[in-house]
């Protein structure tokens, strides 16, 4: 990395969900994001409780589907972790590929590894304002 992609670097904050873990997809999944050439900065396996969860996923308390996300992402571990580099954001959100495994192209992660909505294998951030917000949930004062 030159010195001004290191000066322009942004971090990104990604979950691995239940069923990564479940799958045996961790090393697959942390293998795609380190070849892209993004840093790992942070990693920690938790168990969630649903009042981290309802946090996380604020926006959507509420939704149709809330009860069967909120089952999903407390049912075993998730690995949280923080990712570093220039456009990181962007960039990881196109490597996992779209939110329905059924409709994400070929090549990212959801389109190789997820069949469905439910089920989709990865969280991360969706904008600057996100990442930081989910770090500092996630990982308290970490930056
Ligand atoms: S929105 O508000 O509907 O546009 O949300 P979207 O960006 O599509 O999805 C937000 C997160 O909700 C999850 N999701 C679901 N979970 C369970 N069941 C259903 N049907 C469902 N639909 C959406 C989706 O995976 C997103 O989670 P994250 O972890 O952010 O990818």
């Amino acid at each position: 990395m030159t010195q001004n992609e290191r000066e322009v670097a942004e971090k990104t904050f990604v979950m691995l969900k239940p069923d990564a873990l479940e799958r045996g997809l961790v090393g697959e999944i942390v293998a795609r994001l380190e070849r892209k050439g993004l840093k790992l900065e942070r990693l920690e396996t938790k168990r969630l409780s649903k009042e981290l969860i309802a946090r996380h996923y604020a926006h959507l308390v509420g939704r149709d589907f809330y009860g069967e996300l909120e089952s999903y992402a407390t049912r075993g571990d998730v690995i949280a972790s923080i990712w570093r580099g220039p456009g990181a954001i962007a960039i990881v959100r196109k490597l996992v590929g779209a939110t329905d495994g059924a409709e994400a192209e070929p090549g990212t992660i959801r389109g190789d590894f997820a069949l469905g909505g439910t089920e989709n294998l990865v969280h991360a951030s969706d904008s600057p304002e996100a990442a930081r917000r989910e770090i500092a949930l996630f990982f308290g004062d970490a930056r």
